[in-house]
This record gives C-alpha cells, structure tokens and sequence, in this order.
C-alpha cells in the first residue's frame, strides 16, 4: 500500500495530508486542478502548491477529464478522494458544476476503475461530510432521538432559530451525531456527499476496493484558504478582523458546530489509509465538542489581540443548519483516533498562521451579495 492518489491533494487537507504521507515514505501522486477559488488567479506560486511540490508527482488537471483521471489512477494502491467544489452557499445556485465535480467525476472514476481488472487498487478513502446529516441528531422531550428537517423560514424571520418538536412544539435538546444517523442534506454539496459516499460505498467492494468514508466535521488550521469566501467562517471573520471592519454574526450567534483540528484530521485519515481490514469503513471524524459562533469570535478576538466591531444581525442563511457535532465512538473503538487539540489551542496555532499571511482580499462582500440576490441569504 505504497502509492497513494490524492485528488484534490493541493487543497488545504490534501496538503497536510501529503506532508503526512511524504514523512512515512509513500510515492504520493497528486491530481488537482488548481482551482482559481481555492489558489488564486496565480496558482503555481500558492503556499497550498509549493507546500507539496517536490514532495509529490504532481499532475495538473480535473478529475472531470477521463484521460487525466485514467493516467492518474495508473499503478496506485490507495485513492484518496479530496477532489470537490466544496461551497454549502453557493452550490445552491451552481447546482450543475457541483453535481458534475462532486458526483459525475466520483462515478467516471469508478467506471474506470471498473474497465481495469488489474487496478492494483486496495482501498479507497473519501472525504464524506457532517453536511449529509442535516440538522444532525436531536432527542424529543421523551428523551426519543429524533431527526428535524430544515428550519421554516417564518420562525427565522422572527428569530426563531432553534429546533422545535412540530407536533407538541416543544424545544428539542441536541446530541451527538452518531453514524447511524438519519441522512437529510439540507444543502446541494451536502446531497453532493452524499451520493459521492454511497457511490463508493456500493461499487468499490464490487472491484475488491475496501472503501472507507470519512464524515469530516469543520477542518480548520493552518493552510485553510483565507481567500475563498464560500467555506469557513473562521477565515472570513479573522480577514474581518486583520481588515478592521465588522463582523456580521448570523442568527443569534449561539448556532454551532464541530470544529477539528487539521492534525487531528489527518491523524483520522492516515489511521484510515493504514489500519487492516476496515471493511467498509464509515467514520465521523471531529472534535466531539461543540462550539458556538459567538466563542469563535470571542476567541478569534482574544488572539488577534483586537476587537472590532460584532453585529448579531439575525440574518440566516437558507440551507444553513443550527447545530451539529460527531459521535466519535466509532472511531475510537474500530480505529482508536482521539482528537488531541483543544479548540483554544487550535485558533491560537490558526491566528499565528494568518498574521503570518497578513489580511486578504476574499471577496466576502459579493458572496453576500449574490445570496442576497438570488434570495438564499436574508
Ligand atoms: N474543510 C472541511 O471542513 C471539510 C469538511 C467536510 C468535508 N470536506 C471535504 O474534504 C475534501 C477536501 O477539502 P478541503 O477543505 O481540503 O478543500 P480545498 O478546497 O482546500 O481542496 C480541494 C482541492 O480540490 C481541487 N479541485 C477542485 N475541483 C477540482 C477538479 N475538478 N479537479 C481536480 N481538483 C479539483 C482544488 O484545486 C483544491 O486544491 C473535499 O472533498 C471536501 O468536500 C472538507
């Protein structure tokens, strides 16, 4: 299991995870394309690519090229499949370019992988997501697990943002998300994810691949995009902060999520690449905590040594969820991963990183500007 493929291995988990690789003595390939969003209008010359540059054979191209993809997949043992547009918001409006990245080019490549009876390939990991879940898992006031479906635009237009039983009207208490949970995407890229996962889940074991999932919670650290304004709200506030302009925190600022640590993401995946017999292996991985939107301020703020100005503005965007965090008993029990970095500790490392980076410009604005136009933001 020497050589691995890693799709999109110039982003920011495929980078880190290459460094990982690298260190243990892998013959690492990576496939990627470089995307404008993602590496700037200059790609050959971002941190993400020069990270992995001579630590990898690099080809440069998009898994939606069948010719690309079939050199790529060439004498490889393990796949590791990063590729993806990767914006909740905007694959609301680019509905065809992330279903054809994310679905149609998983699919080609399995129909590749199916022409070639000798495709030396063992296992495949790919990068599933919390997004597939939804709203993830609540208990009833009878302490009964219980799914909900998106929020109602008219509770939110009140500032209603939390989750209700729709028959006693009750409040619901949020639990961890384990893996059996209900899948409900509540977003495009979230159905993209979905599809992707069980896509490998139901032909990799058809060619003797032993598929493994891993349902990434939100990966932060060093080496995530500061520029790209459709993913993490950790980038887009600290560019807030380092630009001195407000900070405008959606909802009530309590909605939260399971932010991991990158080195705890990849520790996760290389336990994936290595362990023997996962089977068909699908894990959360995450920090098991979460946290709300409010503390990432207080704890951005804390660390940038500066306060600007915070508007709890009560705007929501559709699609969006309230809360979700992982139950890692799976992962612990079947591939003994433990997180290992703290929220605190993580944005202390994160913050260091950015001022070394210094402020960018991410065009932020406009992405607020075209949800609102097209009525995905209010
Ligand atoms: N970062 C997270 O919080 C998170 C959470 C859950 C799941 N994931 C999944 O993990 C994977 C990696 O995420 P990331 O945060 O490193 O994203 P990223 O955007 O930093 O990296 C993705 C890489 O894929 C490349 N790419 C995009 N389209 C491509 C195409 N058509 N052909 C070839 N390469 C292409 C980009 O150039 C980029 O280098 C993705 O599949 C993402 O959906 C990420």
């Amino acid at each position: 299991m020497k050589r691995v493929l890693i799709t999109g291995g110039a982003g920011f988990i495929g980078s880190n995870l290459v460094s990982a690789l690298h260190a243990r003595g892998y013959e690492v390939t990576v496939l990627d394309n470089l995307s404008e969003q993602i590496h700037g209008n200059d790609p050959e010359s971002s941190p993400l690519f020069k990270s992995i540059q001579n630590k990898v054979r690099f080809i440069r191209g998009s898994v939606c090229d069948r010719n690309t993809m079939e050199r790529a997949l060439n004498g490889q043992n393990v796949v590791v499949h990063y590729a993806a547009e990767t914006g909740t918001g905007q694959s609301m409006y680019m509905v065809d370019h992330y279903t054809r990245v994310n679905i149609q080019a998983t699919a080609m490549m399995l129909d590749i992988l199916g022409s070639r009876k000798d495709h030396g390939i063992k296992r495949m990991v790919l990068a599933s997501s919390r997004s597939i879940y939804g709203e993830g898992r609540y208990s009833d006031a009878n302490g009964r697990p219980t799914y909900p479906a998106h929020r109602d635009e008219a509770d939110m237009q009140v500032g209603r943002f939390d989750l209700y039983d729709p028959h006693s009207n009750a409040p619901l208490t949020l639990v961890a998300t384990d893996e059996e949970s209900l899948i409900h995407p509540s977003s495009v890229y979230g159905i993209t994810k979905q599809v992707q996962e069980q896509l490998v889940m139901t032909v990799c074991p058809l060619l003797g691949i032993e598929p493994v999932a891993l349902r990434y919670q939100n990966v932060y650290g060093p080496g995530q995009s500061l520029s790209n304004p459709y993913t993490g709200i950790l980038s887009i506030f600290s560019n807030l902060i380092m630009n001195r302009k407000p900070i405008n925190v959606f909802e009530d600022g309590q909605e939260s999520r399971d932010f991991v640590y990158i080195n705890d993401v990849v520790a996760a995946t290389m336990l994936a690449i290595e362990r023997p017999n996962v089977g068909q292996g699908i894990f959360n991985v995450g920090s098991g905590e979460a946290t709300d939107v409010n503390t990432v301020v207080q704890m951005l703020s804390k660390y940038f040594n500066r306060d600007v100005p915070v508007v709890i503005s009560g705007n929501y965007r559709l699609g969006d969820i309230r809360h979700n965090f992982a139950d890692l008993g799976r992962i612990r029990k079947q591939l003994g991963y433990e997180p290992k970095v703290s929220f605190e500790q993580g944005i202390a490392n994160f913050v260091e990183w950015a001022r070394t980076l210094g402020p960018m410009e991410s065009g932020y604005e406009q992405s607020i500007a075209e949800m609102k136009e097209r009525g995905l933001m209010k």
